[in-house]
């Protein structure tokens, strides 16, 4: 099942780390290439020729072991498609936090750029530290997936929660990374990004700040998530999928009424302008020392029209980029446009929204529930916006 896919494996020094043994046996039996990383405390636990064996693999414990020229931490981030921690002490889990790159097994972390899973495992008390739980919170809000430990009896002698999850819940869950639940197989999913540009003249244009990056997170997801997708974008995207690219909010408009007619859904992701120059210029305008009067006339609206003619079955989802009163704006602006799903996203926040790599938003639905996603990056909110709009299975 998990042919062609390279799980990084790293084990701190937990009780636990023996049955990782079976984890890393089931990676194997279901055909990935396992990679394993220790922290020095996990050798106390479970021996390098063991982990060599069943991962038949070299097994990397130093952090300046420098093979070909490239350092042993990045060789493994470029080499696996997800890096599992389990069992994860609180120790390597409050490093995670903040960054602490004192041994092979956080300094890889620190530069691995793909997903994370994390199964915890530790005394109750531990557990239950305020410390551990924020540093957890912090984690999972920068896209980290945590597999919750179990309630039972653990190895210091009580009883509680802070056993390591089933091997085969962390199984599942590194697979369902890798392969997701294809919840949108046999689904054209129509998807727009970026911001549009009009026309002054011919070297001029009125946009605006839109990076495209949640629009295009959203089709890369939808894409992986099985569905069949269009990205209609003002910015350029080199995908698998197909990509139509288009510039004014009029372009835009024509391209999603096209693909529409076939679609089960729509997203508007895109900042469409509202006006566009009612006598753009052919050649570039000259200054004459007067000023200068620009008439603009409204743009259609997009999300509005094609939630007008939308089928029964077709679900439109519109995005709400509000400076002031959020969820106030969103709500009304449900109602005035009637799609099914508005996103709301605050814009007068430095460190989420257009350009930015991150977003908090509030999903709300045409009965006016709100759903909130919490400040996370862009592919994970994507993630989340999808499976709570189409379902998690
Ligand atoms: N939208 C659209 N066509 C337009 C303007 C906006 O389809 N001409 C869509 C956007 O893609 C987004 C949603 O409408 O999904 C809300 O966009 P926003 O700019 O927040 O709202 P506006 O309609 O511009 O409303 P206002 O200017 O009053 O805030």
């Amino acid at each position: 099942m998990l042919t062609g896919k390279t799980v990084l494996v790293g084990i701190t020094g937990a009780i636990a780390a023996y049955k990782v043994c079976e984890l890393i046996r089931l990676f194997k039996k279901n055909n990935a290439n396992v990679k394993v990383v220790v922290t020095p405390n996990a050798l106390n636990f479970v021996t390098k020729t063991t982990l060599e064996s069943l991962s038949q693999n070299p097994v990397d414990i130093e952090q300046f072991d420098i093979k070909e020229y490239k350092p042993e931490h990045i060789a493994l981030t470029d080499e696996s498609d997800i890096f599992v921690i389990a069992p994860a002490s609180a120790n390597t889990i409050a490093k995670m936090t903040f960054g602490i790159c004192d041994n092979l097994l956080t300094s890889t972390f620190c530069a691995y750029k793909k997903q994370v899973v994390i199964a915890p495992c530790m005394n109750t008390n531990m557990w239950e530290n305020p410390a551990v739980e924020q540093n957890l919170e912090v984690l999972k809000k920068r896209g980290i997936k945590v597999v919750e430990p179990e309630t039972g009896f653990l190895a210091c002698g009580t009883n509680g929660k802070g056993r390591l999850a089933d091997v085969n819940v962390i199984y599942e869950t590194v697979k369902n990374c890798l392969i997701p639940k294809q919840i949108l197989k046999g689904k054209k999913v129509v998807i727009t990004a970026g911001g549009t540009k009009e026309n002054i003249d011919a070297v001029r244009y009125i946009g605006n700040y839109s990076s495209g990056k949640m629009g295009i997170a959203l089709a890369d997801n939808a894409y992986r998530l099985g569905a069949d997708v269009v990205l209609i974008s003002t910015v350029d995207a080199d995908k698998k999928y197909k990509v139509i690219n288009v510039q004014t909010a009029q372009e835009m408009y024509e391209t999603v009424q096209e693909e529409f007619k076939t679609a089960d859904s729509l997203i508007m992701a895109a900042a469409v302008s509202d006006y566009r120059v009612k006598n753009k210029s052919e050649h570039k305008i000259k200054k004459d020392g007067n000023s200068l009067v620009i008439e603009l006339v409204e743009n259609p609206d997009i999300l509005k029209e094609m939630s007008k003619i939308k089928r029964e079955n077709q679900i439109v989802v519109g995005f709400c980029a509000e400076s002031q009163n959020l969820l106030e704006n969103a709500k009304a602006k449900i109602s005035k446009k009637q799609c099914d799903y508005i996103c709301a996203n605050d814009i007068s926040r430095k460190d989420t929204g257009f350009s930015s790599n991150y977003n908090e938003l509030y999903i709300i639905n045409k009965e006016l529930d709100i759903y909130h996603i919490e400040k996370t990056d862009k592919q994970s909110a994507a993630i989340q916006i999808l499976e709570k709009i189409y379902g998690k299975s």
